[in-house]
C-alpha cells in the first residue's frame, strides 16, 4: 500500500489535535498530554515502607523523595510560610510578654529610708534597699543635696566608702572610686557606675522610690 503523507498528517493531528489549539499556545494544555501521570506512590517510597495512606500528614506534603517535591501545590507552600511564619510572630509575642513580666517584676517599692536630721551635712548614713540583702548609702554632701547609691562595687561588690570632702566613693578592696554626684566609675577597676537609688522627700522623711541600673 502506498504511502500517503496527507494521510499520515490527518492522522497526526486527530490524535493530538490540542497542540494546535490556543489552550496549547497559551501554556493550559495538561501536564499529562503525551502519557498518564504516575500516582504519587508509583515512585516514591517511605523509610517505614508503609503506603503513603498511612504516613502523616507533613510527609504527603513534603514526600522524602525529589519526583515528589514537584507535587507540593504552591497553595501547600503558601499555607506552610503562613504557618511558619504564624509560629514565629508568636514566638516574638510570647518572648515580650515574658519581657514585660519580668519588668514589671522590677517595679520597685517605696521605702522609708532615713528621717533628712539623721544626716546631718557631710555625713552618710546606711540604709537596706529594696531589701535587707542591699546594703546602700545615703549621703549628704551639702545642705540641700542628697544622693544615694548602692554600696557594692560594681567590680567584686566589695562595699564602697564615701569620701565626701573629696567627692567621691572609695572600694577599698582594688582602688576603685566613683564619682559621688553621679556614682560614675573614674578610677580603678570597677567597670560600671554604681546603681543610683532614686529618693523622694517629703518634709523631714526620705524614701527610696528606685534604681537606676546605669550601664555607662
Ligand atoms: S571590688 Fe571594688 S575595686 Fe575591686
Amino acid at each position: 500500500m502506498a504511502d500517503d503523507p496527507q494521510k499520515r498528517f490527518e492522522e497526526a493531528r486527530s490524535i493530538d489535535a490540542s497542540l494546535d489549539s490556543p489552550e496549547a499556545l497559551a501554556g493550559r494544555t495538561r501536564v499529562d498530554v503525551y502519557e498518564p501521570a504516575l500516582e504519587v506512590e508509583e515512585y516514591t517510597t517511605a523509610p517505614d515502607m508503609r503506603p503513603l495512606s498511612e504516613q502523616p500528614p507533613w510527609r504527603k506534603d513534603f514526600p522524602i523523595d525529589l519526583p515528589t517535591d514537584q507535587y507540593v501545590a504552591r497553595r501547600d507552600f503558601a499555607k506552610f510560610l503562613v504557618l511558619t511564619s504564624s509560629a514565629f510572630v508568636a514566638g516574638q509575642g510570647w518572648i515580650a510578654a515574658q519581657n514585660l513580666v519580668r519588668e514589671n517584676r522590677l517595679v520597685q517599692p517605696r521605702m522609708k529610708i532615713a528621717q533628712l536630721s539623721e544626716v546631718p551635712v557631710g555625713t552618710s548614713k546606711m540604709f537596706a534597699y529594696p531589701d535587707e540583702h542591699a546594703p546602700c548609702l545615703l549621703v549628704r554632701p551639702d545642705e540641700k543635696t542628697l544622693l544615694a547609691y548602692s554600696q557594692a562595687c560594681t567590680h567584686l561588690s566589695c562595699a564602697v566608702v564615701p569620701k565626701v570632702e573629696e567627692g567621691v566613693l572609695y572600694c577599698p578592696c582594688h582602688e576603685g572610686y566613683f564619682d559621688l554626684q553621679t556614682g560614675k566609675n573614674i578610677a580603678g577597676p570597677p567597670p560600671r557606675p554604681l546603681p543610683k537609688i532614686e529618693l523622694e522627700i517629703h518634709g523631714d522623711e526620705i524614701y527610696a522610690v528606685g534604681i537606676d541600673l546605669k550601664t555607662v
